[in-house]
């Protein structure tokens, strides 16, 4: 009897199979080339890259961690310096702001939609705080005119982590262009995903994307003499290759995956769960379609067991940065406590097929009609 493959939440293979023979040739076009580092695919998708977000600047580095690393370094932010992170986030989040020698100062996150909460903010500020990250975590835009009024009024830099959120929009215009500095990730599993690891920062200011293009390559500049010290995190030519390939589709891979959530929404609806509200004014690329239940380890076990894969972003801050928290000053995070048992992350792709989406929706009713 055939195997039901497993239903998982993301699936980058999926996204390679759509596109496969112009995945293919580019990716042997930049073998035949012999030009395998920041080459003309590099130069060529920062352009596309910059074009598509209406941006002026695209500098394209090694993962979404350091396009936010440099970005604080770009910025002048280091030792001595707080940065205000919001707890509920991928682990690189805080990593990157370690990388860069700075404090992260972790706050907690808004009940209704899962992202930073700007009054906790306000009460982390002190005199050494820098910058805010913002988060637009599961691709949902974070509410940004607030955000923006509190770092302007204490001269702070507000960076964006789009890692989940790429063509996300907020008030109409795409997020990373709000900031100071939009930080962006093209792992696999991403809404624009590589085949390997890749990143880019985008900026209104040349100074800041001429200092990230320094930093990148060891400090270089076009002579390759070092300015300044800096790491090597360059895009390659490969994975550059591979979401140019891949950027055309963007808009539309993220309107399937609107449309798969509006389907959760009403096929979900009217069970015993949380389901996240959308902002008004924003756009949501839907990365990950959380939902919110008491039950959460009996519905994963039957999930399990009905051939379907769901995630957990993220779990409870004591083991998702438990590495990290020594270095924080703060460790009590009621709503980031609260969620984090009750949070699953249904499969959601723009290749999932009907059949398997109406069975992760019917598998969930069963479920809620025995407990
Ligand atoms: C919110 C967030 N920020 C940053 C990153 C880091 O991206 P990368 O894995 O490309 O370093 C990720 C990816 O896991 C992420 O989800």
């Amino acid at each position: 009897m055939a195997v039901t493959p497993l239903i998982l939440f993301s699936n980058p293979r999926a996204q390679y199979q759509a596109h496969q023979d112009e995945m293919d040739a580019a990716v042997r076009r930049v073998l035949r080339s012999g030009k395998y580092i920041l080459g003309e695919n590099v130069e060529a998708f920062e352009v596309e890259f910059a074009q598509f977000l209406d941006i002026p600047y695209a500098v394209g580095v090694g993962s979404g961690t350091d396009a936010l690393h440099l970005a604080l370094r770009a910025l002048g932010i280091g030792a001595g310096d707080e940065v205000i992170v919001p707890v509920h986030t991928a682990v690189a989040t805080v990593a990157a702001v370690c990388m860069a020698q700075a404090q992260p100062v972790l706050v907690d996150i808004e009940e209704n939609g899962l992202t930073i909460d700007p009054n906790e903010v306000i009460k982390a500020i002190t005199p050494r705080t820098k910058a805010v990250i913002a988060v637009h975590l599961y691709g949902q835009p974070v509410e940004l005119s607030l955000l923006l009024a509190i770092c302007a009024q204490n001269h702070l830099k507000l960076i964006e982590d789009c890692a989940q959120a790429t063509g996300a929009c907020y008030k109409e215009r795409y997020v990373g262009t709000w900031g100071d500095i939009g930080c962006f990730s093209f792992f696999p599993t991403k809404n624009l995903g590589a085949i390997g690891d890749g990143g880019m920062v985008v900026t209104r200011h040349l100074g800041i994307a001429e200092k990230i293009q320094r930093l990148r390559q060891y400090g270089w500049d076009k002579h390759r003499l070092p300015l300044e010290m800096g790491i090597n995190s360059r895009l390659d030519e490969i994975q550059a290759a591979i979401l140019r390939v891949k950027l055309p589709f963007l808009l539309k891979d993220n309107e399937k995956r609107v449309k798969l959530a509006e389907k959760y929404h009403k096929g979900l609806g009217d069970l015993p769960l949380v389901l996240l509200s959308r902002r008004p004014e924003t756009y949501s690329v839907y990365h990950l379609y959380v939902i919110r239940t008491k039950v959460r380890e009996a519905l994963l076990n039957y999930l399990k067991v009905h051939n379907i894969s769901p995630g957990i972003h993220y779990p409870a801050p004591r083991y998702n940065l438990n590495a990290y928290l020594e270095k924080i000053k703060t460790k009590n995070f009621p709503v980031t406590e609260m969620i984090a048992e009750q949070i699953l992350s249904l499969p959601l792709y723009p290749e999932l097929s009907e059949d398997d989406h109406n069975h992760v929706i019917s598998t969930i009713r069963a479920f809620f009609k025995m407990v």
